[in-house]
């Protein structure tokens, strides 16, 4: 029987800095993740961590990571340099229900490193012009901006707010927190087929879920994606059980009618 807990070693292929403490490492792999899920990302003889898939090809091979230097295993990582092995095990968790998201109107809204597991559910969404979609960004201040040219890029043709909490707006960003540019949103103006994912801290998707409600918006059509301590991902040691709710196998997604009994 084979060891679920077993991680295989990949190559990195590259590193690009995305700010002063996060970095996106494209990793060479065979595995096959969808958008929204994790891998358990480790090196030897210091530790896991989760990591969302902040993009990925299944056909060319690779995996991106936006990793957050935060602690031990994300310390160590930072270590690394091209062609150096990270270990991955995975995928795991559920991704975004792309099925449901089918001809709908779909708002995305993303909170600082937020935005790398819904970078791969945006360019889906771009690559199918069969949805509306509306992009809103809140970052701290114009150095913490991530994926700033794919920024700039999506915003040639899908409507976009972005925004920063405090400085000022360089390049035309609104100033402020983000739930406030929720009732500024084009596809607000009629709520028909209007799906909503939301991601980042947990303070800022509940407050943002509620800003959408009070547009209007119902809760079955909000979407949230949760991290969360984990330990094993594989619902075997309980570290991200919230009441009955294993975060590793019933999430990260949650749709907000289960979300909002978790983020109280
Ligand atoms: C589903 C999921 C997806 C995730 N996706 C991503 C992702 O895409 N990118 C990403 O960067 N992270 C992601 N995370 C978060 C990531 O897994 C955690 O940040 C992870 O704990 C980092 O591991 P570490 O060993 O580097 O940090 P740890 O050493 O475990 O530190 C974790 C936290 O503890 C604090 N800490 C560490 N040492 C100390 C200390 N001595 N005193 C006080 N505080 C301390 C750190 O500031 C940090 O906030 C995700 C988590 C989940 C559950
Ligand atoms: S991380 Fe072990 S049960 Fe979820």
């Amino acid at each position: 029987m084979s060891n679920i807990y077993l991680p295989k070693k990949y190559k990195i292929l590259s590193i690009t800095p995305q700010s002063p403490i996060e970095f996106l490492f494209k990793v060479e792999t065979d595995l096959k993740p969808e958008a929204g899920q994790f891998l358990q990302v480790s090196i030897p003889k210091v530790g896991e961590a989760p990591i969302s898939v902040a993009d990925f090809n299944h056909k060319e091979g690779w995996i991106e990571f936006l990793i957050r230097k935060v602690g031990k295993v994300t310390d160590a990582v930072f270590s690394l340099e091209i062609g150096d092995h990270i270990f991955l095990r995975g995928p795991y968790g559920n991704s975004f229900p792309l099925e449901k998201f089918k001809g709908k109107r779909v708002v995305v809204l993303a909170g600082g490193s937020g935005i790398a597991p819904v970078r791969p559910l945006i360019k889906t969404l771009i690559n199918n012009p069969s949805h509306d979609l509306e992009l809103l960004f809140g970052f701290k201040d114009q150095e913490s901006i991530l994926f700033k040219k794919e920024i700039d890029a999506w915003r040639q043709n899908t409507p976009m707010i972005l925004t920063v909490d405090k400085g000022c707006g360089l390049d035309g960003e609104c100033v402020g927190l983000v739930t406030e540019y929720i009732p500024h949103l084009k596809l607000l103006h009629s709520l028909d087929n209007l799906e909503v994912v939301i991601v980042g801290p947990p303070m800022m998707m509940k407050f943002s879920a509620l800003e959408f409600i009070k547009q209007g918006v119902s809760e079955e059509n909000i979407w949230v994606s949760f991290e969360r301590n984990m330990s094993c991902a594989v619902g075997k040691c309980g570290h991200c059980k919230i009441d009955e709710t294993y975060i590793c196998l019933d999430g990260p997604i949650f749709n907000y009618t289960k979300a909002k009994k978790l983020l109280d």
